[in-house]
This record gives C-alpha cells, structure tokens and sequence, in this order.
C-alpha cells in the first residue's frame, strides 16, 4: 500500500467532502453593535447565504448547517419565532438560487416538533430540489445529535429489528440521512469549544475548526481558511501515523 498518489489526486483526497458547522455568536455580533439578538440572527441568515455560495463554489459536495438545535426552544418565545420566520424566508426566497446552483436541500431533525407550515415548506423544499446533483444542503432545524440517535433506535425497534444484536451499522442506517458521509471537517464560529449536541454519531472522526469570529462576520475567506487548515491535518482514525 506504499503506492504514492498522483499530486493531484492527493490534494483532492485532502479536500473535505462533507463540512458542518456550527453557526454560533449572532446574539454576541448584535449585543456588540448596541442592537437586539434578532438583528445579529438576520445578519447571520446573510453570512449563511455567503458561505454557501463560496461552499457550492469550491466544490465541497455536502455542507450541514446548525440552525436550530434542540435546545434552542428554551430561548424566548419572541427570538425563537424570529428565528422561524426567517427560516420560513429563507426557505421560500432561494428556490432560484438552489437552481442556478443544483444545489440540493435536505434536513436533519425532528420535523415533527416544527411548526406545521416550516415542516411542510421544508418537505417541499427537500422534494424539488431531490433531482438537483450539486452541492448538498443538509438543514439542521430542530436537530440534536442525541435526539437523532434517539429516533434511530425507535426506527429500528418499529421495524422489528433484534435489540440484543445491534450494531453500528444498523444504528448509522437509521440516522436522518443515512447516504450523506459523516463530516470530515466541523467548524464552529465565536470561539466555543464544545458541540453543543451537533453531528455527535457522525461527527465522531470529524477534524474540528474553532473561529474566534463571530458569526455574521463570516465570508466564504473564512470558510477557505478553515480548509486550508483542514488539508494540513493529519487524519488518522485510531491508526499509526505513516503506516
Ligand atoms: C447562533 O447564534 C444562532 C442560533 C443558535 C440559533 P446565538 O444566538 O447562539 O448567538 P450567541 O451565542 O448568543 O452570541
Ligand atoms: C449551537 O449554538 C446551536 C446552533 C448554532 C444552532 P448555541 O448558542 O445554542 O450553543 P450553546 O448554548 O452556546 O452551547
Ligand atoms: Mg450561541
């Protein structure tokens, strides 16, 4: 297996197919300018809309965006439906770019816990963009790594799966989206160490990036940083380095 790649096809197995990141530090930006959180979450929506164009336009093949967690609903009632309509924005505004683009939308979470107008937008969102071969947009609303595994095991006990012999490979088989490979990279933004609950099975070999920046701050440079960063590491999966 000592067989060098070609140059090419090394940097290309350096670059992250799928990057998930944890949009993090909207409050912060706007407490900062004097203003209210919903202001730093609008300039968020913008900052995402940025960096997935610089995504789709690097070549990255799946990108999951954290925006709204499950612990999330323990914010006030006013910022959490602020949050929703610009989801609801969101969602009905970018059907031509997602075209321009082919990018395809997908969601991870409980969408049964979502208001009911948000969850059908999402399906019908999810469902005209199923045919697009672009990047991969993978919405994490209502998303908690934990309640993801959760579900996963309900699914396999509603199929009747035997308990006493399950794997890991049942359990991935059964998580939201189960063709999407797990996340090479994980970027988080304002400088927070921790996951927060995102990706927990499948973030389990992710490299991991932390900005100081905060979120609405972010711009596709931000993005090209972190990986450039991410094609310096070394991955090694519990194996030994150079063997
Ligand atoms: C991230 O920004 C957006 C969501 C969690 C929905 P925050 O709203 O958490 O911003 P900070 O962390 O309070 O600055
Ligand atoms: C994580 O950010 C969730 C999202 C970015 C959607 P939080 O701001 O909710 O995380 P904590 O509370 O700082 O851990
Ligand atoms: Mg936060």
């Amino acid at each position: 297996m000592g067989r060098e790649l070609p140059a090419a096809q090394a940097s290309e197995l350096r670059a992250p197919r799928h990057v998930g990141i944890i949009m993090d530090g909207n409050g912060r930006w706007a407490k900062r300018r004097g203003g209210i959180r919903t202001q730093g979450h609008l300039e968020g929506l913008a900052a995402a809309k940025r960096v997935v164009k610089a995504a789709s336009d690097m070549g990255i093949q799946y990108l999951t965006l954290y925006v709204f967690s499950t612990e999330n609903w323990k914010r006030a009632v006013s910022e959490v439906g602020f949050i929703m309509g610009l989801v609801r924005q969101y969602l009905r505004a970018e059907m031509d770019f997602c075209r321009g683009n082919r990018i395809r939308v997908r969601h991870a979470g409980d969408s049964s816990g979502l208001p009911a107008d948000i969850a059908g937008d999402i399906a019908s969102t999810v469902r005209d963009t199923e045919s697009f071969d672009g990047m991969q947009v993978i919405l994490a609303l209502n998303y908690g790594g934990r309640d993801e595994i959760a579900r996963a095991v309900r699914r396999l006990a509603a199929k009747g799966a035997k308990m006493e012999a399950l794997g890991e490979a049942d359990i991935a088989s059964c998580l939201d989206n189960p063709d999407v490979p797990d996340p090479d990279l994980i970027i988080r933004s304002a400088g927070e160490y921790r996951t927060s609950n995102f990706l927990l099975w499948e973030g389990a070999y992710a490299e991991l990036f932390v900005s100081p920046k905060l979120w609405p701050d972010w711009t596709g440079a931000d993005l090209a940083e972190a990986i450039a960063e991410y094609r310096n590491r070394e991955r090694r999966f519990g194996s030994v380095a150079g063997e």
